[in-house]
């Protein structure tokens, strides 16, 4: 039977709205999953809420609504998000639901009945923000660490769970299993925490404190404390203690959660666990919480960002690359819009969506759009490589997907989308083109062009599904197929000769940076004549310059001269233009853009190199900005 692999969320707390935190958990466990299907797999993932305690009682009060309408109300926004942000849940737990609740109370049982329940009259410093006692020594400077308040003194007789009699057993677990709590940083955060004596844990609410939550079995006065009730939610879900799924995945549970809830995973879980007596869970994946521009997200600062916002404005597999790429799995990491624009731009548009557009195009104009034959004797003379470097791209991100290192796998996938684009630019097919006698070398080159976006399309699958539907429909393959099978992605030669191929599209638009495009509109509002108009032309006199469509193929500083590049640019036929954008354009992020250019222009020497022709762009103050196309076009294809 195929191996599975089962992958939680923190079921989240229906006391606000869903945010970006909520969106990147559930979407890294969405990428876990799609991968370990790409394994062959059987998999099987859970998200859900998290809906009694007094914090959300509270919330509800602020809302004028009853804890029962209020928690509906929320969970269901939960639940109308994922599908949005293309979450592959198969489930969807709430832990209002009847069968979490027997659950809770079966094993509330189990581990009364063990012994490991004690009554005691308890005196302590409760904060109602966390919903929990404090000890002094945890507090900073009298106050809760996290709301920043002084807890209350309470004195209550309550229950508690003998979590200090499994603290041996829980270090030894942990040091037995090196990767229980990974990264390494928080599975040593773990073990310093136990350095200390680990206390009881309170575990049940009074009632005429609280009424919102589940009735302890063994004591109809009390309500069980929150924190119990909800973690149970990843076996209630699996129809714990005899349902099938239960026995099928509860053996590979991996748990994903954020720094903030270390410790309920990281210690009372497993130590829950072992007290009924039920298998413990293989993995607890920590990442680190991202801040939205340095400062820390909060509900309370209010600068929350809105996941659904930031898919709407740049796309949703570009919103699910950013939050995957730039976040080393298990730091903290700062989100931006401009940082998001600034990796849009250059990994998605520039090095994914030009090495798309440039290998579809050439197939369209060299071989009719559809897939070349491969002639083995010149491809072997050829010596591209690509093969060998798709081998080890796919085993790199097999490697760090495992470890729940995205970035890593992105950036492996990365390399190999370098790899290609230099191919191209290495092996100039639009130079074999212009020899018949070249023709066999043309048509290996772009089959194995070809072949490198199949393997790119698999493997960006996890990350960004659409987009790599889109590239396989565009290779001309059948999405129905599974052909995103991790042990076929990385094989070569695969695609079918003769496959017709649809036309080239654009996956992904270059994107402006919204703060310039609003500093643009409030100058204009400000300077509404600037720059004048100048005098007006007859149509004639535009027609007299001649505008085209290039592509740069080559681009470099010219020493000496701050301001200039010299590009070399294809517009049907080859020419060096001398441009003065050193300043707004790196050479390497020129290679691969149409741009569009005076072709009739006179020709002029600048620093010694002949130029022949002008880019178009805007210069506007400081800014300056290519003009370019909307879609990939012909090159040489004239404007007017
Ligand atoms: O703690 N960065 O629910 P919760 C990254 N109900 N991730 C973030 C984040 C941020 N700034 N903010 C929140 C609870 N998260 C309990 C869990 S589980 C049995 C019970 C994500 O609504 C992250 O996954 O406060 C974090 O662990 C979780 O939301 C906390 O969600
Ligand atoms: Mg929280």
């Amino acid at each position: 039977m195929a191996e599975a692999f089962y992958i939680t969320t923190p079921i989240y707390y229906v006391n606000a709205k869903p945010h970006l935190g909520h969106a990147y958990t559930t979407i890294v466990a969405d990428v876990a999953r799609r991968f370990n299907d790409m394994c062959g797999r059987e998999t099987y993932f859970l998200t859900g809420t998290d809906e009694h305690g007094d914090k959300i009682v509270e919330a509800a009060r602020n809302h004028d609504m009853t804890p029962k309408a209020y928690v509906d109300h929320i969970s269901q926004m939960f639940r109308d998000l994922w599908p949005q942000l293309d979450i592959s849940n198969d489930d969807f737990i709430r832990t209002t639901y009847p069968a979490h609740m027997a659950v809770v109370e079966r094993i509330l049982q189990t581990i009364y009945d063990r012994g490991d329940i004690y009554f005691s009259e308890y005196e302590g410093l409760y904060c109602f923000g966390c919903e929990r006692f404090y000890t002094e020594r945890e507090l900073v400077e009298g106050k809760c660490p996290d709301h920043d308040k002084a807890p209350e003194t309470i004195r209550e007789a309550n229950y508690f769970f003998k979590m200090s009699k499994y603290q041996d057993w829980l270090i030894d677990h942990i040091n037995r299993h090196p990767d229980f709590i990974r990264p390494e940083r928080y599975r040593n955060e773990v073990l310093a925490f136990l350095r200390e004596p680990l206390e009881d844990l309170c575990i049940s609410r009074p009632k005429s404190r609280l009424q919102w939550g589940i009735t302890l079995p063994f004591d109809s006065d009390y309500v069980t404390y929150v924190w119990f009730d909800a973690l149970l939610n990843y076996i209630s879900a699996l129809g714990f203690p005899d349902g099938e799924r239960y026995a099928q995945f509860w053996p590979h549970a991996q748990h994903l959660v954020a720094k903030d809830i270390l410790k309920p995973h990281g210690i009372y879980w497993p130590i829950m666990l072992k007290a009924a007596g039920i298998p413990i869970y293989r993995h607890l994946n920590v990442h680190g919480y991202w801040n939205v521009d340095q400062a820390k997200m909060s509900k309370s600062i209010g600068n929350v960002v809105a996941p659904l916002a930031m898919k709407d404005v740049y796309g949703l597999d570009a919103f699910r690359f950013f939050l995957l790429r730039d976040m080393v799995f298990g730091l903290d990491s700062s989100f931006s819009e401009e940082a998001m624009i600034q990796r849009i731009n250059s990994d998605l548009a520039n090095d994914l969506g030009n090495l798309f557009s440039r290998v579809v195009t050439m197939a369209h104009k060299y071989f009719q759009g559809e897939v070349p034959p491969i002639d083995h004797g010149v491809d072997k003379a050829l010596q591209l490589g690509l093969d060998a470097d798709a081998a080890r791209a796919t085993i790199d991100f097999e490697t760090a997907m495992s470890h729940f290192e995205f970035h890593k796998a992105l950036q492996a996938v990365w390399e190999f989308i370098g790899r290609l684009n230099k191919c191209i630019d290495v092996s100039a097919p639009w130079e074999l083109a212009k020899r018949e006698a070249s023709r066999k070398e043309l048509a290996c080159v772009i089959y194995n062009l070809l072949e490198g976006l199949r393997v790119i399309a698999g493997l960006i699958y996890p990350v960004m599904p659409a987009t790599a539907r889109r590239m396989q429909t565009h290779l001309g393959l059948d999405p129905q197929q599974p052909f995103y099978q991790l042990d076929t992605v990385g094989k070569w030669k695969l695609l079918p000769t003769g496959t017709r191929l649809p036309k080239s599209i654009t996956l992904f638009p270059r994107v402006v940076a919204p703060s310039q495009a609003t500093a643009a509109s409030q100058e204009t509002k400000s300077q509404p004549l600037s720059p004048a108009l100048r005098d007006a032309i007859a149509i004639d006199d535009f027609a007299k310059i001649d505008l085209r469509v290039a592509t740069v193929i080559h681009a470099e500083p010219i020493p000496k001269a701050k301001k200039l590049l010299k590009l070399e640019v294809d517009m049907g036929e080859r020419r060096t233009i001398v441009s003065g954008i050193a300043q707004h354009y790196k050479p390497d992020d020129l290679i691969g853009r149409q741009v569009i250019i005076v072709a009739n222009l006179k020709p002029v020497k600048l620093m010694g190199v002949e130029s022949r022709g002008m880019l178009l762009a805007s210069v506007d103050g400081q800014d300056c900005t290519l003009a370019t196309m909307d879609t990939p076009t012909r090159q040489g294809a004239r404007i007017s």
